[in-house]
């Protein structure tokens, strides 16, 4: 799949099939996040793969809107050593695997982790040092549902030239 499609087609899913993820697909996703930049190059993102369902199914209790959580067969828990640009580069980590789960015929939903009431108590569920903060928590797997593309602002609506 070619770049633009894959941001074209990519949505958030919410329901999934009960079918695996296979772990080539797992090991693609967080190569593709360990590619993106990152300020000053210091690559302060690190990766938590969940798949206990018991322990699925307690951050999709933390989690609030996070529900389906559990119904996913993976989860993959963003997280980055706090630093001048940790935000940005879990951001744009969390980004490349949505598009790689995608580009695999997977989906996934990001789940807010960053400045959340719950974010604490992620941390210490999964032994997040102090020195790191969690970014963002994504649910993966088969989608089992088609969701509507959701409305986006047109090119007009959102474009500036030259000044704002
Ligand atoms: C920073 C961020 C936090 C989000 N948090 C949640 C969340 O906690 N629960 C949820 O169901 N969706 C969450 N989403 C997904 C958005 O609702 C979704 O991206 C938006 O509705 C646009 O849909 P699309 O991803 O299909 O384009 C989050 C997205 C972002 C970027």
């Amino acid at each position: 799949m070619d770049i633009m499609t894959a941001l074209k087609t990519r949505r958030s899913v919410r329901n999934f099939k009960e079918k695996d993820v296979e772990n080539e697909k797992i090991m693609e996703m967080i190569d593709a996040a360990r590619l993106a930049p990152s300020g000053n190059n210091l690559q302060p993102v690190e990766y938590i793969i969940v798949k206990d369902s018991e322990r699925r199914k307690r951050l999709s209790q933390i989690a609030a809107f996070g529900d389906f959580i559990k119904t996913a067969p993976l989860c993959i828990v963003v997280i980055s050593k706090i630093t001048e640009h940790d935000i940005e580069d879990g951001s744009a980590a969390t980004e490349n695997i949505l598009l790689a789960a995608h580009g695999q015929g997977l989906s996934s939903c990001w789940v807010a982790g960053y400045k959340k009431s719950y974010s604490f108590e992620v941390e210490e569920f999964l032994n997040i040092p102090d020195d790191y903060r969690l970014i963002s928590i994504l649910p993966i797997g088969y989608s089992d549902s088609s969701p509507e593309v959701a409305n986006k602002r047109k090119i007009s609506d959102v474009l500036h030239e030259e000044s704002f």
